[in-house]
């Protein structure tokens, strides 16, 4: 087995094992399979930019099971395929572009307060995950086709639930038996193609530019004049899906809880939306002047990075830090650790957005930090992402103060990503400027 298992007993604290008992570089074997952790920013530079060419996507996100979600789009792909569609894709997230956006992350944080009441408890993982799968539905398909959106919507929650639920080894190698789970699995991934194509179709045959992100998408073109094909647009379309809403909704979520629990940062975070908002809803024109909040953010993402970890596979030999690795090798690197490393954050496990100074950060090794990766395969959606999050944290945070429910265990979940085990749960209390 070789370190399966424990890995999947506690794979945080396997991760922080290996490196407190075997330092910055780490092998091991998974089954059989030789894989190595790196923690030192270093050789991450190396791997994710340096020699980025040679390494392409771990083995864990080949998978039948990930694969039938989201095919060979942006997240998957590599070599060739991946440089095209990411030279595609990237101008439909130029800053100037989504900056169309922030009216519906608005609006969309807006909508989901209107049946919160004073005192109520909410659960506000639940209610992030609901919003951010809204907004970029709202973001890829526009309005007019909101007979969709909801269509979508509803079976993008229920396809994703084996994720949600637990991501397990067991399930992606099992998927390929016809359990009653599986076959639904496969119906709904068939029922969310057959949504995707007829609008794909739908806007090819009318050349309507809708705004949104499908109509950007339609209209790029490749040097060469080519464009993308009807089955690259879903594969891209659902990875957006996948990709821009949960990991938005957990930093989300994990800011409101660390919100909660610090009274300091919570009044400088409400003193800032009073300043510069004064009662009026954010618009893209405050992002610059919402300096704390971004702090905020940025902290929070630091100790509970969603991308909690990144792999990996090694095309050839190559030499990391002094030790020969065989091509095959499946190499990874953790946010969940090095981001947490005394030796660039003094007194790593406290919450502190103060810390990111102009100097700070100025000092800081370029890869001790890293929530949306870096390198060529760097979140394409992070400035989308950077925008709505304080956005959001911003409509929210002007009208209500959100507190803790004492005795509720917020704990940590490792699945695909970092999630709260039984989410966040909250009063709702109406503030008053
Ligand atoms: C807080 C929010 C987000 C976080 C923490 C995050 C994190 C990441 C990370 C770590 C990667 C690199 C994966 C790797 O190197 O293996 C990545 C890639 C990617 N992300 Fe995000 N992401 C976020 C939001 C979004 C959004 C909103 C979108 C789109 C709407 C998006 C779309 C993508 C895509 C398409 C890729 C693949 C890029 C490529 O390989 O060329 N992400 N993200």
């Amino acid at each position: 087995m070789g370190v399966m298992r424990e890995f999947n007993r506690d794979s945080l604290g396997f991760i922080e094992r290996a490196q407190r008992e075997y330092g910055d570089i780490v092998w091991m074997r998974f089954l059989y399979v030789p894989a190595m952790f790196l923690y030192h920013p270093n050789e991450i530079e190396y791997v994710l930019t340096t020699n980025a060419r040679n390494f392409v996507k771990a083995m864990s996100l080949r998978s039948n099971f990930f694969h039938r979600l989201v095919g060979n789009g942006l997240l998957t792909s590599d070599g060739e395929d991946w440089k095209r569609q990411r030279r595609l894709t990237a101008p439909a997230f130029h800053r100037e572009r989504i900056a169309a956006y922030a009216q519906t992350m608005v609006g969309y944080s807006e909508r989901l307060m209107t049946d919160w009441r004073e005192g109520q408890v909410r659960d506000m993982h639940r209610e992030m995950m609901r919003l951010t799968l809204e907004i970029v539905v709202q973001c890829l398909f526009s309005a007019d086709v909101s007979r969709d959106v909801d269509e979508v919507g509803e079976t993008l929650k229920q396809l994703v639930k084996p994720f949600a639920a637990q991501a397990t080894v067991k399930w992606i190698i099992n998927n390929r038996l016809p359990t009653p789970q599986h076959l639904n699995f496969h119906r709904l991934a068939q029922k969310i193609d057959r949504v995707v194509y007829r609008i794909i179709a739908e806007r090819r045959a009318s050349g309507k530019d809708e705004g949104d992100l499908l109509s950007m998408l339609l209209a790029t073109r490749d040097d060469d004049g080519s464009q993308m094909t009807d089955q690259q647009l879903r594969d891209e379309v659902m990875t957006l899906f996948l990709a821009g809403h949960e990991t938005t909704a957990l930093t989300l979520s994990w800011t409101w809880y660390l919100l909660g629990k610090d009274t300091e940062v919570e009044r400088k975070f409400h003193a800032e939306l009073d300043e510069v908002l004064a009662g009026r809803e954010p618009t893209m024109a405050d992002l610059p002047k919402l300096k704390y909040t971004e702090k905020i953010l940025k902290e929070a993402m630091r100790l509970y990075p969603p991308a909690y970890g990144l792999g990996r596979e090694a095309i050839k030999d190559c030499e990391i830090g002094g030790y020969h690795v065989p091509a095959g090798t499946q190499v990874f690197v953790f946010q969940w650790a090095t981001q947490r490393d005394a030796r660039f954050f003094e007194d790593p496990a406290a919450f502190k957005p103060g810390r990111w100074t102009t100097e700070f950060e100025a000092q800081l090794p370029k890869y001790a930090y890293f929530p949306f990766g870096a390198g060529p395969r760097v979140c394409v959606g992070a400035s989308f992402a950077m925008m709505e999050m304080i956005l959001v944290l911003a409509t929210i945070g002007q009208k209500y103060r959100l507190a803790l429910v004492p005795d509720h265990p917020v704990e940590i979940y490792p699945a695909m990503s970092l999630r709260p085990k039984e989410g966040v749960k909250v009063t709702v209390e109406q503030r008053n400027r």
